[in-house]
This record gives C-alpha cells, sequence and structure tokens, in this order.
C-alpha cells in the first residue's frame, strides 16, 4: 500500500488523486481531517503508524524552524524504519536551493533517509510557479517585485505531483535516485510581459521593510527574504531534464502558471 502524508495540503493531494487516476491504490495521511486514510501528526509522534505502508510518499513539513521540521521529518522516518516501510520517497528541494532560509531541513532529511535501513528516493524540487507569482506586489496597475532581473526555474505543483506519482507507482526503479525536477527559467519581466502590464523593481531592504510589517510568523520574513535574494542573484534559475524524464513530456508552462497566480493578487482598480 502506497501512503502520502500531508494529503490535507495542495501537493499530497494531487499526488493521491493522480495516483487514483492511474488506479494505483493509495491513501492519504493528515494531521486533521483526512477521508481516505490515518490521522498523522508528526509534531505527536505516538500518532504515526505506517503498517502496512510499503511505499510511503513523505511531503515535507515544512513551514516552521528548522528545529521542529527536522523532528517531524526525524518523527517520520523513524516510524517508517520501525514499521517495515519498504521504499520512502521524499519531497525534498532543488540542489541550487542552498541558499534558501529552508534547505537545512531538506538535506538533514535527505542525509537521514541515506544513512537509514530504508530503500528511498529523494524529489528535489524546484520553486513553484505557483509561488513565485504570488509573491509579486501589486503598485495599482503596475506589478511589482523584488526579483530583479533574475530568473526562477519555476514549475507548476502539478507537474511535480505527477513525477511524485510516477515514482510512488514504480519505486523499484527509482531506488537510490535523486531527481532535480526544475523548469525553464522564468522572469519577472516574463510574467510582466505576459499580462501586458509596467514592472517596477522593489529593492530588498524595502521588501524586508514591508514583510516586517505584515504580520507574519516570526520566520516567514527570512524565508521569503532569501527567495527574492537567491532569484535576483542568479542562484535558482539553473534548468534541468529530470522533470522531463519522469513526466515523459514537456513541462506545463510554468509563465502561464506564475501569471496566473500573479493576477489572482492584482487589485480591483
Ligand atoms: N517547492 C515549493 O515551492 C514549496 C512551496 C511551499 C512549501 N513547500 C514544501 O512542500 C510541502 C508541500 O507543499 P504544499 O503546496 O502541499 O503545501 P501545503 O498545501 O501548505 O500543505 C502542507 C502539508 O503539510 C502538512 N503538515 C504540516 N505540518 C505537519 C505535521 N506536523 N504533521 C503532519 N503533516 C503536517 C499539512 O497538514 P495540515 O493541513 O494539517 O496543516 C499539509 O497537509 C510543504 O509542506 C513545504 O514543506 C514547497
Amino acid at each position: 500500500m502506497i501512503l502520502v502524508t500531508g494529503a490535507s495540503g495542495q501537493l499530497g493531494h494531487a499526488i493521491l488523486t493522480l495516483l487514483s487516476e492511474r488506479g494505483t491504490a493509495a491513501r492519504g495521511s493528515s494531521r486533521s481531517s483526512s477521508a481516505r486514510g490515518p490521522l498523522v501528526d508528526f509534531d505527536d509522534p505516538a500518532s504515526i503508524s505506517f503498517e502496512g505502508v510499503a511505499t510511503l510518499v513523505l511531503v515535507s513539513a515544512g513551514e516552521a524552524e528548522d528545529d521542529v521540521v527536522v523532528a517531524r521529518h526525524e518523527a517520520a522516518i523513524a516510524a517508517a524504519e520501525r514499521d517495515g516501510v519498504a521504499h520512502v520517497v521524499y519531497t525534498s528541494l532543488a540542489s541550487e536551493g542552498d541558499h534558501l532560509a529552508f534547505a537545512l531541513a531538506h538535506r538533514w532529511t535527505e542525509r537521514r533517509l541515506r544513512e537509514s535501513s530504508l530503500s528511498w528516493t529523494i524529489l528535489r524540487n524546484g520553486l513553484y510557479a505557483e509561488l513565485f507569482g504570488s509573491l509579486f506586489g501589486w503598485d495599482g496597475s503596475r506589478l511589482t517585485s523584488a526579483f530583479g532581473g533574475g530568473a526562477l526555474a519555476a514549475v507548476a505543483r502539478a507537474d511535480l505531483a505527477e513525477a511524485a506519482a510516477v515514482v510512488a507507482d514504480r519505486p523499484e526503479r527509482h531506488v537510490g535516485r535523486t531527481y532535480d525536477l526544475v523548469g525553464e527559467p522564468v522572469t519577472a519581466n516574463d510574467v510582466a510581459t505576459r499580462l501586458g502590464v509596467d514592472l517596477a523593481d522593489v529593492s530588498l531592504h524595502d521588501k524586508r521593510v514591508e514583510l516586517d510589517a505584515a504580520g507574519l510568523k516570526p520566520f516567514q520574513p527570512a524565508m521569503l527574504l532569501s527567495i527574492f535574494t537567491s532569484v535576483r542573484h542568479g542562484f535558482l534559475s539553473a534548468s534541468g531534464s529530470d522533470l522531463r524524464l519522469l513526466l515523459e513530456r514537456e513541462p506545463r508552462d510554468a509563465v502561464q502558471v506564475a501569471t496566473e497566480a500573479a493576477s489572482a493578487g492584482r487589485p480591483n482598480l
């Protein structure tokens, strides 16, 4: 049996749906409610049971400080070892993402898996095109961005979900493999051009001031600033072939996905 964690989230839900469309039996776990599987809260190790699970798709449970995320992933991997899971598919972070504030917990988890008794596949996911688009601002009808002239090899979340479903469906083909799942480079200018609007640059200082005033969780401004500076300075732009290899087709148009996300934040004038 395949179990997909984070099934209440967007990636986990999409992986489950795709597995079901492929005719593969799979269940999803989440910490609150799930129609198709058990309740599993990585913050509560006693709640974790992977009995009867052959393939575990461990969707990263980020969005917290490193010590919290590392403890969550440790609890999940220890339970997988204890309960006899055969193979773990972990959704990690693109190789170029080492400068990002949330990279450490991903690399820690990869190392923990490599040193474990488990068979594994690591999916080094690029940043979502949806996320890229959501990080633009609007000044009236003008798009604003702190990405400068940098590009992001952005990926549609749906493509990453499909790649995970492909691997989880036939894990024996992907044992010990690490895939770098990035798309083609997309710039802020590409998005502005697709929208047909002007683009204004925002400095990292001004973006930090804006984020600090936005009432975010304490770890979030640093996390977001690390995305802006990494893209701005060309550390997340490299494309690769692993995504095409797993999908056996061209990836979705990341400019279009990012443009739709940016457009969703456009104020009604
Ligand atoms: N590549 C990217 O651009 C990108 C962007 C954002 C995030 N991420 C990472 O990729 C993961 C999946 O992305 P997504 O789009 O599906 O994010 P999402 O929609 O926010 O879903 C996150 C999932 O993680 C679960 N989770 C959080 N804490 C947990 C815990 N303690 N125990 C068990 N489950 C827990 C959430 O459960 P609840 O519904 O109960 O909270 C939810 O199902 C994220 O968690 C994050 O680590 C990647």
